[in-house]
C-alpha cells in the first residue's frame, strides 16, 4: 500500500493495483488549478510505469465530481501570455490521460463540468451516481472544446446529440447520459465510489497484458488522432482564452453575474 501526495488537491493512493486520484478541493468545487494537473498528469506517467498498477480510478466525493478548470487559473492564464502552451500541465494532462494503456475508471457524482465530464471520454468504465450533472460549457465562456471531445463526442453521441451539448452548453442528467451510451450505470451516490472501486478490483485480477492489449485494440488506431486534436483544440482554446468573449464570461462567474456577450 502506498499514499503519495504534493498537496491535498489531490490524492494518490494505490492499493491491490489499484490506484485511485481523488479530487478533493471540496471549497472550490473540486475545480483543478494548475498545481492539481501537474499532480495528476504526474501520478499518470508513474502509474503507467509501475507494475504494481493496473487500473486507475478517478473520484470526487458524493457531492461533487469537479468544476471542471479553476476559473481563477483561467484568467491569470488569459493575461498571461505562454502559460498555456504546449507543455503546459493541463495539455500534459490530458496527453497522459488519453493515451494510457491500462483501464481508467470514474465515479462521478454531482457536478462534472467541463473537463470533469471531457475526462470521461477517455475512462474506460464510467460509473455516476443520481445526482451527476455533466455539462460541456466551452460555448459559454466563450471558448470551444478540449480534450478531443470535438472528436470523441460526435463519434460516441452522433453529431447531432454532440452540437446541441457542445453548442448549447447546457448540463444533462445521469439518465440523460446513461442513454446516450456516456457512462455504464447509475446508481445510489452514496454507493458510486464504492462500485466503481469493485469494478477495479475485479480488472485489477485480471492478467495485465491482457487488460493492455485489449484497450489497445478497442481503441483501434484512434489514438494519433485524438492526441492531434488535443493539441490543434489546446490552440485555438489558448488563443479564444485571451479574447473578449472568454475574458468577459470568466470575469462574470468571479462577479457572480450574467455574461453580456452583446459586443463580443
Ligand atoms: N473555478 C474556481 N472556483 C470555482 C469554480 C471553478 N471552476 N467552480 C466553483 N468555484 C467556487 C465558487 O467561486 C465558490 O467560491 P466562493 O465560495 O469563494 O464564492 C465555490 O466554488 C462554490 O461554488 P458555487 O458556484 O457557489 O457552488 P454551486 O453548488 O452553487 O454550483 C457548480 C456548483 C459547479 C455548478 C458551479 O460552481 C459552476 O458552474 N462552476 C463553474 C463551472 C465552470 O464553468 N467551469 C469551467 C469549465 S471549462
Amino acid at each position: 500500500m502506498s499514499n503519495t501526495q504534493d498537496s491535498q488537491d489531490i490524492l494518490v493512493h494505490t492499493e491491490e493495483g489499484v490506484c485511485t486520484i481523488t479530487f478533493n478541493r471540496a471549497a472550490k468545487k473540486n475545480s483543478f488549478t494548475e498545481a492539481m494537473y501537474r499532480q495528476m498528469a504526474d501520478a499518470l506517467a508513474a502509474a503507467k510505469v509501475d507494475a504494481g498498477v493496473r487500473v486507475v480510478v478517478f473520484q470526487g466525493d458524493i457531492a461533487i465530481f469537479s468544476a471542471g478548470n479553476d476559473i481563477a487559473d483561467f484568467l491569470k492564464q488569459a493575461s498571461t501570455p505562454d502559460t498555456m502552451g504546449a507543455d503546459a500541465p493541463v495539455w500534459r494532462f490530458l496527453q497522459e490521460v488519453s493515451a494510457f494503456p491500462k483501464p481508467l475508471i470514474a465515479a462521478v457524482c454531482g457536478p462534472a463540468v467541463g473537463i470533469g465530464t471531457t475526462l470521461l471520454l477517455h475512462c474506460d468504465l464510467v460509473y455516476a451516481g443520481d445526482n451527476a450533472a455533466f455539462s460541456l460549457p466551452f460555448i459559454n465562456l466563450g471558448v470551444c472544446p478540449e480534450a478531443a471531445s470535438s472528436l470523441l463526442l460526435p463519434q460516441m453521441l452522433g453529431y447531432h446529440r454532440a452540437a446541441e451539448a457542445l453548442l448549447l452548453g447546457e448540463p444533462f442528467m445521469a439518465e440523460a447520459a446513461l442513454e446516450v451510451g456516456l457512462i455504464n450505470r447509475v446508481v445510489p451516490p452514496s454507493e458510486c465510489n464504492a462500485v466503481a472501486q469493485a469494478q477495479a478490483r475485479k480488472l485489477a485480477r485480471k492478467p495485465l497484458s491482457s487488460l493492455i492489449e485489449t484497450k489497445r485494440l478497442m481503441k483501434g488506431g484512434q489514438a494519433k488522432a485524438v492526441g492531434e486534436r488535443i493539441v490543434e483544440e489546446g490552440a485555438v482554446f489558448a488563443r479564444m482564452l485571451r479574447e473578449p468573449a472568454a475574458k468577459e464570461a470568466l470575469t462574470a462567474f468571479m462577479e457572480k453575474r450574467h455574461p453580456d456577450f452583446s459586443q463580443c
